[in-house]
């Protein structure tokens, strides 16, 4: 059945093609984001069709900071739900059909945009995605059948072509750093990821090692969230993959220990800030990691004069805030040995932050004092007093 939506609102839209999906059997996954309601620690909610005793369902994930409550409702009762919800208490919400990708925004003035694209071209044509990605990850390989990239045919599941197009980058900027130490790869390479999540990347990473590099690299995902650890975990004990382990940790405590590589993807604020001092400290040829939020910085920067103007705009502030932290972190590792890159990278799905700050150690790590005369600077014209990672790093 379809409904005509032409006319309605962008919230209502976005209700309609829910009821529409729904009622055809096309709904994949909903998103929703930005929460801003009474609850602490939630942080997102996704919503999935399932089969509950013959009944269809709607199974509600809600994700806080360190677990997951799920609740599963009637259609009916979840769409009332999800109204009640978008709008009120999230303010982001991405949807994904079989054929359709929807991204609903409402503003902190109340105007609510969206933005819909078909997906039919990811997935009619995926021998021309295979060809051009095969440099980097086949899509042939079991381990993306496991974590849902793709189907039992090895197809790529369109609803996961952000994810695919993502693991595909992330390869792509690893092999190349990777080709340009002077890591040995004849002995296992230890790897640690930050902040692991479901492991997409962690899993993409250490198949690449062990298949493409032909290392057998020992790679240790760290999250907060024990659930995804037991998720993760069970995966790899399925996959026979030897070498991969993910444990129960915090960034800000896990034990140090020899590490070559040191990723932290979208972990959120001055998690980044303790993954690179782990990463520094521990001596990682390699660091790679794609910062999330900056509250940090945002606190305290004050505007330069001459940049008030340009600077009473919120959402100024929040770019700028952005750009002199991640300054900070690429110019703190310059001045502790790396050479680092800082370029655009692919978002998360409920994140717009799409940038990577990539490091690599230096055979000598050369004289940094313009560096950190540059880093003082930089503080002082903010009127920045603390940035984390500095702090971090003068830590005896
Ligand atoms: C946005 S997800 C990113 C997942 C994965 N790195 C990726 O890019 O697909 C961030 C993950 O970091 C975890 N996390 C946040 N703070 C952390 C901390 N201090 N220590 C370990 N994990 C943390 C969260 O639980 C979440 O699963």
């Amino acid at each position: 059945m379809t409904i005509d939506i032409s006319e309605a609102t962008a919230q209502e839209q976005l209700f309609l093609l829910l009821e529409n999906s729904q009622q055809n059997q096309t709904w994949v996954k909903l998103l929703l984001s930005k929460y801003r309601g009474a609850e602490k620690e939630l942080r997102r909610l996704t919503v999935r069709p399932i089969v509950l005793r013959n009944e269809t369902a709607l199974t509600f994930v809600y994700s806080y900071k360190t677990r997951d409550i799920t609740k599963n409702f009637s259609p009916a009762e979840g769409l009332t739900h999800i109204r009640e919800l978008l709008g009120n208490h999230f303010k982001s919400a991405h949807f994904f059909s079989t054929t359709n990708e929807s991204q609903l925004d409402i503003s902190k003035n109340g105007k609510a945009t969206l933005h819909t694209r078909s997906l039919a071209v990811a997935a009619a044509t995926p021998q021309e995605h295979d060809r051009e990605k095969k440099r980097f990850v086949d899509i042939k390989r079991e381990y993306l059948t496991a974590i849902g990239v793709t189907d039992q045919q090895r197809q790529l599941i369109p609803a996961m072509s952000h994810k695919w197009k993502q693991i595909n980058k992330f390869i792509e900027v690893f092999s190349q750093a990777l080709h340009t130490t002077d890591l040995a790869l004849e002995r296992p390479l230890e790897i640690v990821d930050f902040g692991s999540g479901k492991g997409y990347l962690t899993f993409a990473l250490h198949d690449y090692l062990h298949h493409a590099v032909k290392n057998n690299a020992r790679v240790t995902g760290v999250e907060l969230r024990e659930a995804l650890v037991d998720l993760c975990n069970k995966t790899a004990a399925t996959l026979e993959n030897t070498g991969l382990d993910f444990v129960c940790g915090d960034v800000k405590t896990h034990a140090p220990k020899t590490t070559d590589v040191m990723i932290a993807l979208h972990a959120c604020d001055i998690a980044t800030d303790y993954a690179i001092n782990y990463g520094i400290r521990a001596g990682a040829s390699i660091i790679m990691c794609s910062p999330c939020c900056h509250k940090q910085i945002r606190q305290q920067i004050q505007s330069p004069a001459l940049l008030k103007p340009m600077l009473q705009y919120g959402v100024h502030i929040g770019l700028q805030a952005e750009m002199v932290t991640d300054s900070l972190r690429a110019l703190l590792l310059e001045a502790n040995g790396y050479s680092t890159k800082v370029f655009e990278f692919i978002s998360l799905e409920h994140t717009d932050k799409n940038k990577m700050i990539l490091a690599v150690k230096r055979k000598t790590a050369g004289d940094n004092t313009d560096t950190l005369a540059q880093i003082a600077e930089i503080k002082a014209f903010y009127g920045i007093k603390e940035h984390c990672l500095e702090s971090l790093l003068q830590e005896k």
